[in-house]
């Protein structure tokens, strides 16, 4: 069994608790927290053995493996670099870090320590975005020409500060426009040409944002993210002979594929089976236990050249649209 850490007890370290609990291969054994109030609520939350006061302690405790990474994006830089300082494996939330510098010296200090790092792009571990990318790969849509994708809500007055704070990374592009960048990124390449726009915030984050990315031999994917209105949440994919929509939303396991053939309007829906119980984020967790068996330092699915990618083609959509943060 590979013994789990959890580091910063928020929102999504409950959903990804919750989900180890999935894993075949995983225990969860600590958690550690700023203040004592939340790693107390959070060990109690989970039946947790052993609960830490810092996010230092949790680094030393010996009965943990790795550590998932759950704090702000502003903050992955310096809780990935005190994890593998102290030896531990480590999976650490999307957005890897703040821009791609941040993102080359995390993976550079887990190289030369030999520690396991991986990004938590859970959606690559997922049944509806293999499958497609499988009907792609059998030629069902044909040579691909379009990538249309949207990723948006109409963020609550009590949304959580990250999503909007310059300090914490906030902005759609960093926290949502993620997850339409990468689908890009896995479907169609890296792209030759960025556009970007966005609607900033009074400071400097992006309330939304507006991509086009462009490829010599002729395809286009336009991908959009907001926090000022509900949008739908979801991937069309658009052929030369045929089309594939990841229904919303299209980058969780609940996602439905819809195969449309040809020049046909009907539809057929794909099937992969019921989801597994829970959120989702146990397939990656399950993953990470596998590469730690086999003593792997990078995950085959999830390399480190994604993430950079991922970063360097954030960076260079944020600075098309104006968008910096102080550790720019
Ligand atoms: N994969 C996904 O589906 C998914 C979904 C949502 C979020 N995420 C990612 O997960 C990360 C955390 O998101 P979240 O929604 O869980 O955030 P959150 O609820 O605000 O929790 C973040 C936790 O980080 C810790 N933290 C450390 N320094 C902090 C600071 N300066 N300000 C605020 N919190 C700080 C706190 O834990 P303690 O006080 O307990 O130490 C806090 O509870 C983000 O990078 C986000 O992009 C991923």
């Amino acid at each position: 069994m590979i013994r789990w850490g959890i580091l910063g007890c928020g929102r999504i370290a409950g959903k990804f608790a919750s989900d180890l609990k999935l894993a075949e291969n995983a225990v969860l054994v600590a958690c550690g927290a700023r203040n004592e109030a939340s790693a107390d609520a959070f060990a109690k939350a989970f039946n947790i053995k052993n609960k830490h006061y810092s996010y230092e302690a949790l680094v030393k405790d010996n009965e943990v493996d790795v550590i998932y990474i759950a704090t702000p994006h502003s903050h992955h830089y310096e809780h990935t670099l005190l994890c593998i300082n102290n030896g531990k494996a480590v999976l650490c939330e999307k957005a890897f870090a703040i821009n791609y510098k941040q993102a080359k010296e995390m993976i550079d200090a887990a190289r030369e320590k030999k520690v396991f790092l991986m990004e938590a792009v859970w959606t690559k571990f997922l049944p509806p975005f293999s499958r497609v990318k499988q009907m792609i790969g059998e030629g069902m849509i044909g040579d691909i020409k379009s990538l249309l994708v949207n990723f948006g809500f109409k963020a609550p007055p009590d949304a959580p500060q990250r999503l909007l704070d310059p300090a914490l990374g906030g902005g759609t592009i960093l926290d949502i426009g993620i997850y339409n960048v990468f689908a890009a990124l896995f479907f169609l390449g890296k792209p030759d040409v960025i556009t970007a726009t966005a609607i900033l915030t009074k400071d400097n984050t992006d309330a939304q944002c507006a991509v086009t990315f462009k490829y010599n031999d002729g395809k286009l994917a336009q991908l959009f993210s907001t926090f000022l209105s509900d949008c739908s949440t979801e991937a069309d994919i658009c052929g030369s002979n045929g089309r594939i929509r990841l229904t919303s939303r299209y980058y969780t396991p609940f996602a439905t594929i819809e195969y449309y053939p040809g020049r046909m309007d009907t539809k057929q829906i794909i099937d992969i089976g019921k989801p597994e119980e829970g959120f989702g984020y146990q397939y990656e967790a399950r993953h990470v236990g596998e590469c730690l068996e086999k003593g792997l330092t990078e995950s085959p699915v999830m390399p480190h050249a994604d993430s950079l990618l991922l970063m360097e083609t954030l960076d260079a959509i944020r600075k098309k649209a104006g968008i910096i943060y102080a550790s720019d």
